[in-house]
């Protein structure tokens, strides 16, 4: 659903913050190692009220490293399966991959999220700061272009939104071509001109297009038979684990490397985000009596749980701080030092199974310069449906499957 926890480094992001800059805070991402920004998780969890409302066998051979251009031709037959490289940005704040629009194919980073189902980039029509940051679409230069015109808009749980024009071409997945439906921006908020990322590439139900009618890529990629199967599998990389080096989005195939013992499926409650039961939470296997139906996205950094289940586990950590009411805080915090020190774990129960996040992911980012404080990578605030976001992914490999029945598979992620 895109609730980022960002984090940009001036060395990689130079060019993009001199845009920042000319949006001072408040128009910001909450987290941010820019002193001038305010830090602020509860702004960023409270909008999100406001919205309603592989490597398959084959492709181990030809690994393509992140960073490295996918050589999408020689998947053009399509194999049943395509796989997308992610680019690990801030320190697992945010993951994204490059996708071709058009034809020829036209390159956009966009940022894959189970938590919401549209497909937008900027128009080269669109001068905005935030548009001239980014790749923009230029429908003159594709040959399979087609018009569509009826308005588009969308708004994130982090008060991010964007809008402008519906329009229809060829989409290329790592391979995999659908002909799809696609918000090209005219507007888009501050929050984006700072981005990395493009744009987005929705990996939820159609029940949530902004659009009603629209189908989702994943639609039409089951439709068309473009892909063998009919699900997307979710490798996030972790800096502290393996670097951030290696992760994917794979479509139409499960890379059974990838994980440890057989994945547990866990039926989907709810057809719009991925939305499931979660029977409780555990600290150390302790059990919390902490339950709720959440979903698992991949557009939220953090995991996001009610008051009371944040409260509970962060009960079990020594030196954990709830800072929430801080106005430069916004949350809990924990020491810095778990990052090295804990061999503790956190555990969400789901479909009769423990699913485990080490107590170590939860010294997310240092609060300032010293080091000492984290912002926690459990964060309260969320009444409503818990989010399992990347901290949660980034520790079990997640195989989001759409079909009569869709249900999400889920094992520990073996780096
Ligand atoms: C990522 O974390 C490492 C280790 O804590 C730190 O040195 C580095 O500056 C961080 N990078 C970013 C982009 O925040
Ligand atoms: C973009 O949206 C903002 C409000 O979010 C509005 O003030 C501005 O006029 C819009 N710009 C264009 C070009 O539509
Ligand atoms: C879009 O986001 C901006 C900045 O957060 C906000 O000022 C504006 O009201 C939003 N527009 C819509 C239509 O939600
Ligand atoms: C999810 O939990 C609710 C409430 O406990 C229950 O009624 C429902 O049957 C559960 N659904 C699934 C698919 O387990």
């Amino acid at each position: 659903m895109k609730i980022t926890a960002t984090l940009i480094s001036l060395a990689a992001a130079a060019s993009l913050l001199i845009v920042e800059a000319q949006h001072p805070a408040g128009t910001a991402i909450p987290l941010s190692l820019n002193p001038n920004h305010k830090r602020n998780f509860r702004a960023a969890i409270a909008k999100l009220a406001h919205r309603y409302p592989q490597l398959d066998l084959e492709s181990h051979h030809t690994f393509h490293p992140p960073g490295a251009p996918v050589d999408n031709g020689a998947r053009d037959k399509g194999t049943g399966s395509g796989q997308v490289p992610l680019i690990d940005v801030g320190n697992d704040s945010e993951y994204y991959g490059t996708v071709q629009v058009g034809t020829p194919g036209q390159p956009f980073r966009l940022d894959f999220d189970t938590g919401s189902s549209d497909i937008w980039f900027p128009t080269s029509d669109c001068n905005t700061q935030a548009c001239k940051a980014h790749h923009r679409f230029d429908a003159k230069k594709s040959s399979t272009y087609k018009k569509d015109g009826r308005p588009w808009k969308i708004g994130y749980g982090d008060g991010s939104n964007a809008s402008g024009i519906l329009a229809s071409d060829i989409v290329n997945v790592g391979g995999i071509k659908v002909r799809q439906t696609i918000g090209l921006a005219t507007n888009e908020s501050a929050q984006f001109a700072s981005s990395p990322e493009d744009g987005l590439f929705g990996l939820g139900f159609n029940t949530i297009e902004s659009v009603k009618g629209v189908k989702t890529f994943l639609d039409n990629a089951i439709e068309s038979k473009a892909i063998a199967q009919p699900l997307v599998s979710v490798f996030l990389p972790s800096v502290r684990r393996n670097g951030g080096k290696g992760g994917n989005y794979l479509f139409g195939a499960i890379d059974k490397t990838r994980f440890t013992g057989a994945l547990q499926y866990i039926p989907v409650t709810r057809k719009g985000y991925w939305q499931i039961n979660i029977s409780n939470a555990k600290y150390n296997n302790k059990a919390l009596t902490q339950a709720s139906e959440g979903i698992i996205d991949t557009g939220t950094t953090l995991i996001i749980v009610g008051n009371a289940a944040a409260a509970a586990i962060h009960k079990n950590i020594k030196g954990a701080v709830d800072s929430s009411k801080d106005p430069n805080i916004g949350g809990w915090t924990v020491p810095c030092s778990l990052a090295k020190t804990s061999k503790d774990n956190v555990a969400f129960t789901m479909g009769g199974k423990d699913f485990q996040v080490p107590v170590a992911d939860l010294a997310w980012a240092p609060l300032d310069k010293t080091g000492k404080d984290c912002y926690s990578g459990v964060q309260g605030g969320q009444d409503g449906l818990w989010i399992l976001g990347d901290v949660f992914i980034k520790n079990n490999y997640c195989v989001f499957e759409q079909s009569a029945s869709p249900r999400i598979g889920v094992a520990p992620l073996k780096y």
